[in-house]
């Protein structure tokens, strides 16, 4: 870490040069952030503080999305819930589908949740502080920071991805793993501003996003270059230390679209805790390491849905999770509709109407073929 150049005689002098660093290098970012700042619905007007709620909304939305996906829908969900008693009073299955797209959908869920636990507050307000913020639903150490820091002005710095590579190339913090997590999260607490935490906060996610991007930085257009042990060095990309992921694993399962023969699929509510918690899916075997032998998938399939004529649709679907991939074989089944007790039948040009993850979509669509999946009003 480089932290003061000067060469000091008693340990206050260190610090006070140490202060000093700290306070130019604020001045710098904010200066560069009062000019090149984006103009994001979710910011508030220079000077102005921003609304808890919309900046609450934007994190969580913002968690693995980007800032131009993200938009349209932060728009709709604001303008079809303007407050967080707003929110909190709509079925939980019309924020899932308003949330379609945007992948994650345990943020949905936890987005309902924690507006609900919000509005029951004695002041229907959110607290105000990292602490009390942190033990709100869906609302990690983050975007905790992120909210007292942004709409209520306490001097935290939230550390994302963004925030991380800023600070370990500022500071050169090759270290990987817990080591080098735990040297940004202090720079980012050296760094925090008490005059403009908001601003700070924002400049410098602005400032990982726009200018030093993954690859080819533009440190020319830095305010903190001539600050920067990695561009002194001529290697920003070497920072941060790669992460050192475990080989992702393919999981299996077998599953089974059954119409029936009058324009209904047939389709069932995943469990409320876990992954796609609470969707609406085809019915499927375990997802498992191992591929499903035949015997075993028939066996399956009469368990769950029954005996019937069972038609194997060629070629796999595959799709990407975060920490695995999924290969699904199906198979297609017409039968008499008949009230099913784990699932439902629902017209399969209105699956628009239901919060569907794209997986299933992705089944429905190699099953059956195009089919409208958009809201028919
Ligand atoms: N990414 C995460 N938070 C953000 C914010 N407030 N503005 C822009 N991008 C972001």
């Amino acid at each position: 870490m480089v932290e003061g150049t000067l060469a000091c005689d008693n340990p206050n002098d260190e610090d006070t040069v140490r202060s000093t660093r700290r306070n130019a290098l604020r001045r710098r970012l904010l200066t560069w952030y009062d000019a090149a700042r984006r103009d994001l619905p979710w910011r508030a007007p220079p000077g102005t503080t921003a609304d808890p709620y919309r900046v609450w909304i934007s994190e969580i939305m913002l968690q693995q999305t980007t800032v131009a996906t993200a938009t349209p829908y932060f728009h709709a969900f604001v303008a079809r819930w303007p407050t967080v008693q707003a929110l909190a009073a709509a079925d939980v299955d019309e924020v899932l589908h308003a949330w379609q797209g945007l992948g994650y959908y345990a943020r949905a869920r936890n987005l309902h949740a924690c507006a609900r636990e919000v509005a029951a507050r004695p002041s229907a307000r959110f607290p105000d502080t990292v602490d009390t913020l942190r033990q709100l639903p869906g609302v990690g150490e983050y975007t905790a920071k992120a909210i007292a820091a942004i709409a209520f002005g306490r001097a935290a710095t939230p550390v994302d991805g963004n925030v991380a590579r800023v600070l370990s190339r500022l500071h050169g913090i090759a270290e990987g793993g817990s080591v080098g997590r735990r040297g940004v999260a202090a720079a980012a607490d050296a760094l925090a501003d008490d005059d403009r935490p908001g601003d700070f906060a924002q400049a410098l996610i602005e400032l990982g996003a726009t200018v030093c991007r993954p690859r080819s930085p533009f440190c020319g257009s830095c305010p903190w270059s001539r600050d920067c042990v990695a561009a002194a060095e001529g290697r920003p990309e070497r920072y941060p230390a790669p992460s050192r992921r475990p080989a992702r694993s393919t999981r299996h399962t077998v599953a089974w679209v059954v119409d029936d023969g009058r324009g209904a699929l047939l389709l069932r509510r995943r469990p409320a805790k876990g992954l796609l918690g609470g969707m609406m899916e085809v019915p499927s075997t375990e997802w498992r390491p191992s591929e499903w032998p035949h015997a075993e998938a028939v066996a399956a399939a009469e368990t769950i849905v029954g005996r019937l004529s069972w038609r194997p649709v060629a070629g796999d679907v595959r799709h990407t999770f975060t920490h695995f991939d999924l290969a699904a074989r199906l198979w297609r089944a017409t039968m008499r509709q008949s009230p099913v007790p784990w699932g439902m039948w629902h017209p399969a040009d209105r699956l628009g109407d239901l919060a569907l993850p794209t997986v299933t979509k992705k089944m429905i669509r190699h099953a059956i073929g195009a089919i409208p999946l958009t809201t028919t009003g």
